[in-house]
């Protein structure tokens, strides 16, 4: 027995910035970011929200849509990189802010933290070591982001979802990679005040966009074949490929291999930017909402991120 998503629900800050508001702070427009990424607008973070609150309304929206109570929930993992402390992790101010007094830890796969934590909680759901899991994505990237970098601060966005998942047997395939490349996409942690250590100051969100972007298109192309060779299906049998939102382009070169029609490949990128490990359920949530997954749909999810790190799985949602 492994799992099954039992819901999800997200929650994106109030604050909507978009690409004119930017072109007004930095030399950028809103033709060269749509044309480049097909992002038109993000959800920052501002005054007094902070990620613990959207994670915590991304919680309760999914076990609300579960019918599950608080109690039920066995344990919470959170896959991020910027919770509002360092230390305790995200997913304890999650458990106290819910009152669910669970075993509760981050983990950190960048962008592939979605897939990442469906395998973990498989793990656990599968050894009977927990029988229902809140899964919480939330990401604040504007903490990470150079603001008077236009070459990446243009990409990113905040927002949290969550799903609760349980025994099941909805995934049929889940492959996840770390290939070493760490210095395509990285943020340095600083010293602090060690009198042990040369003085670093913590740094910036750094990339090398355009090897982003080839390692992008060329291994999530192998993920996906390797998944649809594995389970000997054809891309035309995959009914919804929900893949990581972090550039339009990526996405259209995928499809296009693969030969598929537009609406095969659903994006929110356009409203949101990349909001690392928390766009693939954000999409999933809305595509619940939309009635585009019912019982029997088969999905091939996909992501990307620093490590550089991959997962995908192949789910027929129960
Ligand atoms: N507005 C206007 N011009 C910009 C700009 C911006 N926001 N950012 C960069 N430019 C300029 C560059 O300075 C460069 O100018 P030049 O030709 O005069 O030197 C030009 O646009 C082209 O830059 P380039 O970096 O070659 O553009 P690109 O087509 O590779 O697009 C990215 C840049 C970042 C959008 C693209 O490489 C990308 O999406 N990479 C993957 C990023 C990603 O997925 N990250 C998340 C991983 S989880």
């Amino acid at each position: 027995m492994g799992l099954k998503i039992l819901s999800t629900g997200r929650a994106l800050p109030k604050t909507i910035i978009s690409n004119h508001r930017l072109s007004a702070m930095m030399d950028t427009s809103d033709e060269w970011i749509v044309a480049r990424t097909g992002i038109r607008c993000r959800h920052i973070v501002s005054g007094d929200e902070d990620l613990t609150s959207l994670a915590v309304t991304a919680a309760k929206a999914a076990i609300e849509k579960a019918a599950l109570d608080v109690s039920d929930i066995d344990m919470i993992i959170c896959a991020t990189m910027s919770g509002d402390y360092v230390f305790p992790s995200l997913a304890c101010c999650v458990a106290e802010a819910l009152g669910a007094l669970r075993p509760a830890f981050d983990i950190n796969a960048a962008c592939s933290g979605f897939v990442y934590a469906l395998e973990v909680a498989n793990q656990f759901i599968s050894t009977g070591r927990a029988k229902n899991i809140l899964i919480v994505c939330a990401e604040m990237m504007s903490r990470f982001c150079d603001w008077t970098d236009r070459s990446t601060c243009v990409l990113f966005g905040d927002g949290a979802a969550a799903c609760v998942v349980g025994e099941g047997d909805a995934i049929k395939y889940l492959n996840l990679t770390a290939d070493g490349h760490t210095r395509l996409l990285y943020q340095e942690a600083g010293s602090g005040n060690s009198p042990f250590c040369p003085k670093k100051e913590p740094g910036f969100l750094k990339m090398s966009g355009q090897d982003v972007f080839k390692f992008a298109v060329s291994k999530i192309g192998q993920e996906i074949d390797r998944a649809l060779r594995t389970l000997g299906l054809s891309p035309d049998d995959i009914d919804l490929y929900i893949l990581h939102q972090a550039n339009k382009r990526i996405i259209d070169s995928a499809r296009a291999r693969l030969n598929q029609p537009e609406e095969k490949f659903p994006v929110n990128i356009d409203r949101y930017g990349n909001t690392s490990e928390a766009t693939i359920p954000i999409l999933l949530d809305e595509l619940l909402e939309a009635g585009r997954i019912k019982k029997g749909t088969k999905l091939l999810i996909s992501a990307f991120g620093a490590g550089m790190t991959t997962g995908t799985c192949v789910m027929i949602w129960e």
